[in-house]
């Protein structure tokens, strides 16, 4: 199979959206026939390299962000563009995989929902959609927290590869839960303040000044 992998997050090479779906990808490499090619639509020549092979892909996984509840401008934008493309009958199967900073799967499902339906619209099978939330600090966790997350990756990446297809079981265990009760939230919150809003403010010389209020009435 051939898999043209496109990430679609405005940080490129180094976002967390290209590191999963660097994942998905070892393990549709363990197929040995497979083929993939993994182009950054923020960056302009892979854009264009994108739209041209697009049509001409076996399958498509599509990787970005979510942006506001939606996807990236630069994502939508470039959809609406490869629907303007000539469409051979031989259409690609679509997969998509979209990643966010909330840990509950609702943020994620209004978007999944669309993309199933674009998929229709588009003409193309529709593979399924990989969920995840609680990412944005998965580059910087210990690599004992993340082996289990990255380990499904790889294993829907695998089963992809050999059948062309996600198994829906999976995808929903991978998603999680729709709503997480609200201590298990708030220790969420604590943990990824911790590993992550504290260390950017440090990194920034600005821990200390955190709970400064520069525009309060009266200062
Ligand atoms: C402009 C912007 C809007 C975002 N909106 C949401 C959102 O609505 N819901 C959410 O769960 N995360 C949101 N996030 C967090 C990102 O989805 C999350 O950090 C993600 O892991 C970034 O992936 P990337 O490195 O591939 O760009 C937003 C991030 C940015 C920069």
């Amino acid at each position: 199979m051939r898999l043209l992998a496109l990430n679609g997050s405005p940080r490129g090479p180094k976002s967390n959206s290209r590191f999963l779906t660097d994942e998905f990808l070892r393990g549709f490499a363990v197929t040995p026939a497979n083929q993939a090619e993994t182009l950054d639509i923020a960056r302009p020549s892979d854009r264009e390299k994108a739209l041209a092979a697009f049509w001409n892909s076996d399958a498509v996984l599509l990787g970005f962000p979510l942006y506001t509840d939606a996807m990236p401008g630069l994502v939508k934008e470039f959809l609406e563009q490869v629907a303007t493309l000539p469409r051979p009958d031989r259409r690609p199967t679509l997969v998509f995989l979209v990643q966010s900073g909330f840990p509950e799967a609702t943020h994620t499902a209004p978007v999944a929902r669309y993309l199933e339906r674009l998929a229709g619209r588009l003409g193309c099978a529709f593979a399924g959609v990989v969920r995840r939330g609680n990412i944005e600090g998965i580059r910087t966790q210990p690599a004992w927290m993340v082996r289990g997350i990255l380990g499904r990756f790889r294993g829907l990446g695998e089963s992809f590869g050999r059948t062309g297809q996600l198994d829906p079981q999976e995808l929903h265990k991978l998603a999680g839960r729709e709503r997480i009760p609200r201590f298990a939230l708030r220790l969420v919150c604590w943990w990824s303040r911790l590993m992550f809003w504290d260390r950017e403010l440090k990194a920034n010389h600005a821990y200390g000044k955190r709970f400064d209020t520069p525009y309060a009435s009266g200062q």
